[in-house]
């Protein structure tokens, strides 16, 4: 039931895009008030949450660990799993954002004769991967909509990615990858119970908006053809502020844009933006050296303390009085702080 609702939004929004197709008025309004809006949103949505995160002060270190950290020579440390410098840390950021690293530790529990079994899961890690980098060499063919020249860098992930020459168009590697990878993380979803218990409608929403824009692309593809170097002329004109209406924008396209359009407009307020924070996620990016370097707190400013000693001596008579023991030497001397 969960994942209905987040179903159903995405439905709707690629029945809007056939609806709102069908009339001129409504093309103008998918293909460039919307793109703008979205993109708008997207842009200051992302760095409004990125400069927040980096504005916040970290004072103290606080990198998660789970190795020996740096102490004496002759001990063995663990300099990705408890960074002692600042290279360390980016060695460790590099295997995270690269390969998710962390992803890759993941275990699984499970209860077997009522006893708690631990074993290794790598499945998440291996869909999780397959997904973002699909993503990626995806994202980056598309650039050649968008710039050109088409860049050579573009040109070589293009033909590397259709190498096998499968097909009319070739199919893309990455096509495959992602259409399997989003239906693993859906269904992993599904399955396991309880990822299934603490799974969110936004959860749904995110891969159901991914899995629509990468479904209308193939459909674009392979099904109902569109006329590709019309939108390009169409996108280009939208990159340079000067859009061009043309009649390639047929109500497949409009699909296709519009559920791109609502995944960066949705994209600010989503998990999604995890994209941005691993960057800037403290409990990653930070050295584990507080034992060998002291961090003053930036902030820090002066408190006024009363010590023990101090309360002692402003009550001692009433101390002594009621023979509670003393601390502290009589006359005011303190003996502790
Ligand atoms: C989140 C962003 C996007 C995703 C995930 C995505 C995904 C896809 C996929 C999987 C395909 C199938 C063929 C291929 O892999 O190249 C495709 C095709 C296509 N996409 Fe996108 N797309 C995105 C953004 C856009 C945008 C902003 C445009 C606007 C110009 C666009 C225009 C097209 C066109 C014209 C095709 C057909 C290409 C062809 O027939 O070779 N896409 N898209």
């Amino acid at each position: 039931m969960k994942a209905l609702s987040p179903l159903l939004a995405v439905l709707a929004i690629a029945l809007l895009a056939f609806l709102a197709g069908q009339a001129h008025a409504g093309v103008v309004f998918l293909a460039v008030v919307v793109p703008y809006a979205a993109f708008a949103v997207f842009l200051f949505g992302f760095c409004y949450r990125v400069l927040r995160w980096a504005w916040t002060p970290v004072p103290f270190r606080i990198p998660t660990t789970c190795g020996q950290q740096k102490s004496l020579p002759w001990i063995k440390s663990a300099s990705l799993d408890n960074p002692a410098t600042g290279w360390d840390a980016v060695g460790r950021m590099a295997l995270e954002i690269l390969l998710f690293r962390s992803l890759f530790r993941n275990n699984r529990a499970r209860l077997h004769d009522a006893r708690l079994v631990l074993g290794d899961d790598r499945t998440l890690w291996l869909g999780a991967l397959a997904f973002h980098w699909s993503l990626l060499v995806i994202l980056l063919r598309h650039l050649r909509l968008f710039v050109q020249p088409v860049p050579v860098f573009v040109k070589a992930i293009d033909g590397l990615d259709s190498i096998f020459q499968v097909g009319l168009p070739s199919v893309y590697i990455s096509d495959v990858v992602i259409v399997g990878a989003l239906l693993y993380l859906v269904a992993r979803r599904f399955r396991n119970p309880i990822v299934r218990y603490v799974s969110l409608p936004i959860d749904y929403l995110a891969l159901f908006l991914l899995l629509g824009a990468v479904l209308s692309g193939l459909f674009m593809r392979f099904v109902v053809r569109v006329d590709v170097v019309a939108i390009k002329q169409f996108a280009l004109g939208l990159a340079v502020f000067h859009p061009l209406i043309t009649s390639a924008l047929t109500p497949m396209f409009l699909i296709h844009l519009l559920i791109v359009s609502a995944v960066a407009a949705y994209f600010p307020f989503s998990k999604l933006m995890h994209v941005g924070g691993v960057f800037l996620s403290p409990t990653r990016n930070l050295a584990n050296n507080s034992r060998s370097k002291r961090h003053v707190n930036p902030w820090n400013y002066p408190v006024k303390t009363h010590s023990y000693a101090e309360w002692e001596h402003e009550f001692r008579d009433k101390l002594k009085a009621a023979k509670l023991p003393l601390e502290t030497e009589d006359a005011g001397k303190t003996t502790i702080n």
